[in-house]
């Protein structure tokens, strides 16, 4: 154990910030790295900043996300795009991950612990992906893309468990939802590389909703909440009309969902719109 010599806020906060993929990936792949081995501390002066944009390179190009075109899967361009697709959610998941290392402090190493291997595991999912962009003949920033993740880090910055309700519990688990079916059809267009990378990206994620959902009931229980009853709450306020399913009851339970709060997600994903 080295050490301590730096504080893993500064190191997280220059990972979001950083605005060129390559440099971003190296960090976040070096600042994982150091702080299993001991060389951070979880002191520090730095302020809280507000939250503005995280650094991303020019291209992608984002754009509201229906303006992202769809493509079927029957063309190699059309696989491009979807892969295209989920290579920026895991570049948006890995500025997810600092942030919600970087912004909420004075929690139990084990936090940091967790949100540390998930940034790292976010970049591992985007160098898989980007490379076999780029063995298509594409590369990360050839399609326009949307910016729906980092705007609900924004809404859900100034408390970690709305964060951890909305962004691991509600977007990343959606990722368990649509996976699979999105490999079943990738398997039907005979593009069986693709998939080996999905089953790879499904597993840890399953794993991401976890810790989620472990930090969610963690701040419930710290303010004396039912996390049910506050999970159903923070959705009604920040997604009705929105969330979508259906929901992957299996793979769901398996990252800390109830039968209960999966079967109360089903009756308020078919809520009609807020006004
Ligand atoms: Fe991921
Ligand atoms: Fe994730």
């Amino acid at each position: 154990m080295n050490t301590p010599i730096a504080d893993i806020f500064s190191a997280a906060h220059q990972c979001v910030a950083s605005q060129q993929v390559e440099e971003k990936l190296q960090l976040t792949k070096v600042t994982a790295q150091q702080w299993r081995e001991g060389y951070f501390c979880l002191a520090t002066d730095l302020p809280v900043q507000a939250i503005g944009e995280a650094g991303h390179p020019a291209k992608p190009l984002l754009v509201s996300p229906v303006k992202v075109p769809r493509r079927g899967l029957g063309s190699e361009e059309g696989r491009a795009a979807l892969i295209h697709a989920v290579t920026h959610i895991e570049f948006n998941a890995i500025n997810l991950a600092w942030d919600a290392v970087y912004r909420f402090r004075g929690l139990p190493k084990q936090y940091y612990d967790d949100w540390v291997r998930v940034a790292d595991e976010e970049a591992y999912h985007f160098e898989l992906l980007s490379k076999r962009l780029q063995s298509l003949g594409y590369q990360y920033g050839d399609f326009p893309a949307h910016n729906g993740l980092w705007s609900m880090a924004q809404k859900t910055a100034d408390d970690p468990m709305v964060r951890m309700a909305l962004v691991p519990r509600v977007l990343e688990a959606r990722g368990l939802d649509v996976t699979p079916g999105m490999m079943a059809r990738l398997k039907k267009a005979g593009d069986d590389e693709t998939v080996a990378i999905l089953e790879i990206i499904l597993r840890d994620e399953i794993g991401h909703v976890e810790i989620g959902s472990r930090w969610f009931k963690y701040f419930c229980d710290e303010r004396a909440l039912n996390p049910e009853v506050t999970f159903r709450k923070l959705i009604d306020d920040y997604f009705v009309g929105e969330l979508r399913g259906p929901f992957d009851y299996e793979l769901r339970q398996q990252a800390g969902f109830s039968i209960e709060e999966l079967e109360a997600l089903d009756v308020l994903a078919r809520q009609p719109a807020k006004e």
